[in-house]
């Protein structure tokens, strides 16, 4: 498996697997295939997991510590989110970023997961009632005292993301990416390249959408992220799944199905760029995995960029509600 940097110390493998939707936002998940799937993704050389606290409430990070039983702990890189915040029927109540908040969901986090450390720490969204020189001096502290090895942040724009580097290294920012999802080419990218930090892109399927797999007759259990998300709607999935048909005849040529041609291209965006794959199940990483072998040529990109150049996609990334919570989509004072 080949390597890639994530901030100044930290060595990563160059895809990293995603863990949500063994617990959440997809409809429900099978247990068994899901940990056979983490240790299928760690067999293949698979380093990174990512998880989150508030993923299926605790579930994820329970479902991690079955999964990494026998494993020598060093193995797996846990990237953990935290602070967002739920009700008993998985209801979204906001987020926490104080200090106080941050080392009781680390204590809790910790607990669940069976370990005395976690490797990358990152609030899920910015806090705006919280400074994030707070947030992540909290984690700074958690760093200093051994439960934490680095920082981490996510879906934080420009000046949030220099303001925490100056408080501590920031190791990665986890943020959307993908050839339907380009928004942080603008000033996010250079930013984080200008600091050295690295960038764990998750979306790179769009959620499924741009797996080749997905169709709009596919039904969608009660609580499916996907019922809410703009580009799965009618009157958008229509057009989106045109690109998908556009990118599958491209994949074809290549003796290739979609995803792993969509993954291919996240990763020739630069070494600074690790995909998280959202595989449940292994034929499905299997796939993704696929991905680390294709050559993609100044040709191949030139028909992928025609055939889904930046903003095509019909609808936005996430339901205006949500929306509304990306620190990544404000725009920073020297733009306004
Ligand atoms: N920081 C944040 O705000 C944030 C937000 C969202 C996610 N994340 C992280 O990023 C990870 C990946 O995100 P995502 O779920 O949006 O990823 P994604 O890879 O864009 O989409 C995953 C969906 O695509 C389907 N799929 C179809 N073919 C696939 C293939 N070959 N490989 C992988 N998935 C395939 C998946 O499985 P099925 O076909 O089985 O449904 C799943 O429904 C999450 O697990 C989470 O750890 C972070």
């Amino acid at each position: 498996m080949i390597t890639r940097p994530l901030g100044s110390s930290l060595q990563v493998s160059a895809l990293g697997l995603g863990c949500m939707g063994m617990s959440d936002m997809y409809g429900p998940a099978d247990r068994t295939e899901s940990i056979a799937t983490v240790h299928a993704a760690l067999d293949a050389g698979i380093t990174l997991l990512d998880t989150g606290d508030f993923y299926g409430m605790g579930h994820n990070e329970l479902l991690l510590r079955e999964a990494l039983q026998g494993r020598a702990r060093e193995k797996a890189l846990l990237s953990v989110k935290f602070g967002a915040m739920r009700d008993p029927a998985g209801g979204w109540v906001g987020f926490d970023g104080r200090p106080a908040a941050v080392k009781n969901f680390l204590t809790y986090s910790l607990r669940r997961l069976g370990t005395d450390y976690v490797d990358i720490y990152r609030i899920a969204r910015v806090d705006p009632t919280v400074p994030i020189e707070d947030t992540v001096g909290a984690i700074a502290d958690m760093i200093k005292a051994g439960y934490v090895r680095h920082v981490g942040l996510s879906e934080a724009g420009a000046e949030t993301i220099r303001r925490a580097h100056a408080v501590h290294p920031v190791a990665d920012l986890q943020i959307e990416y993908s050839l339907l999802s380009r928004g942080i080419e603008a000033e996010i990218l250079p930013t984080t390249r200008a600091l050295g930090i690295g960038i764990t892109a998750y979306g790179v399927l769009s959620r499924g959408l741009i797996s080749g797999h997905w169709n709009k007759e596919q039904a969608m259990a009660p609580g499916d992220f996907r019922a809410f998300s703009p580009r799965f709607q009618a009157g958008n999935i229509d057009h989106n799944l045109t690109l998908v048909e556009a990118l599958r005849g491209i994949a074809q040529e290549k003796g290739l199905t979609v995803a792993p041609i969509a993954i291919a291209w996240v990763l020739s965006r630069g070494q600074d760029i690790v995909p998280l794959v959202g595989a449940r199940r292994r034929d499905r990483l299997t796939e993704a995995l696929q991905s680390l072998d294709v050559q993609l040529t100044p040709d191949d990109l030139a028909r992928i960029e025609r055939a889904v150049p930046p903003g095509a996609a019909a609808g936005d990334r996430y339901h205006a509600s949500m929306m509304a919570h990306l620190d990544s989509e404000r725009r920073s004072a020297h733009q306004a």
